[in-house]
């Protein structure tokens, strides 16, 4: 199985975006995607179509999980929010619930909340799931001025963790700025890497499918074992 982590270089830059585009795309490829959002803040007691999990899951179309594994209403980090709730997050019982939602699909997509050191507990952050998943990942950014030093500062993060950088998507932004256009070669020739897809401002994740298919082949790179 492929395992994908889809982390940013902040929140609000466009992970279930992508998210929900290479899940569509890789199930009507005729795999079996499970996406799932382990942790969410700033949900309601009933889950809404809106949230992350349930985009998500829409997206691949899969039985279950139908919404994040974890739901807290505060909209902050998800560790501060556990403190809040008085319910801290067991990263084993968690990793059990991925495995078994996993069990048997081809490719699982795990988005991240917020950037990639957002801490999910005190002592660990999605890096130590997707280590625990032996996951690739696809990082995330908004195609506009700051995210230069974000997405550098994040590739070094990665590599000093040891998890594998399938490749970076950047979003353009709803209101671009004189940068837009330009971050990708930028980044490119800082952190030394040559995959990163622009992806255009578009009406539905699911008109994305072929300015993805770059990354589709990225993660197949990944789980091939050419590494
Ligand atoms: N290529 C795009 N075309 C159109 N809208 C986009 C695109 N990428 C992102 N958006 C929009 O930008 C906003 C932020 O994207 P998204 O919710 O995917 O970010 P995120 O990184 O998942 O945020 P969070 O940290 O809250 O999980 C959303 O309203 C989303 O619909
Ligand atoms: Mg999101």
């Amino acid at each position: 199985m492929n395992a994908l982590l889809i982390t940013g270089t902040d929140t609000g830059v466009g992970k279930t975006w992508v998210g929900r585009a290479l899940g569509r795309a890789l199930s009507q490829a005729g795999r079996r995607v499970v996406a799932i959002k382990p942790v969410e803040t700033g949900c309601a007691d009933a889950t809404s179509a809106g949230e992350d999990g349930a985009l998500l899951a829409a997206a691949t179309g899969q039985a279950e999980p139908l919404a994040a594994l974890i739901r807290y209403d505060d909209e902050v980090a998800p560790a501060v929010a556990a403190d809040a709730a008085g319910e801290p997050i067991d990263l084993d019982a968690l990793m059990l619930r991925i495995e078994a939602l996993s069990a048997g699909a081809d490719a699982l997509l795990i988005e991240g909340s917020g950037g990639l050191l957002t801490p999910i507990a005190w002592e660990w952050t999605i890096v130590d799931v997707a280590r625990s998943l032996d996951a690739a990942a696809l990082l995330v950014g908004s195609d506009r001025l700051g995210t230069i030093n974000h997405a550098v500062m994040t590739l070094s993060a990665l590599e000093l963790a040891g998890l594998e950088v399938a490749g970076m998507v950047l979003t353009a932004p709803e209101t671009p700025d004189a940068s837009t256009g330009t971050n990708a070669a930028s980044i490119a020739r800082l952190a030394g890497l040559d995959r990163i897809v622009s992806l255009p401002r578009l009406a539905d994740p699911a008109l994305a499918g072929e300015a993805l298919a770059p990354v589709i082949a990225w993660i197949d790179r990944v789980g091939s074992g050419a590494r």
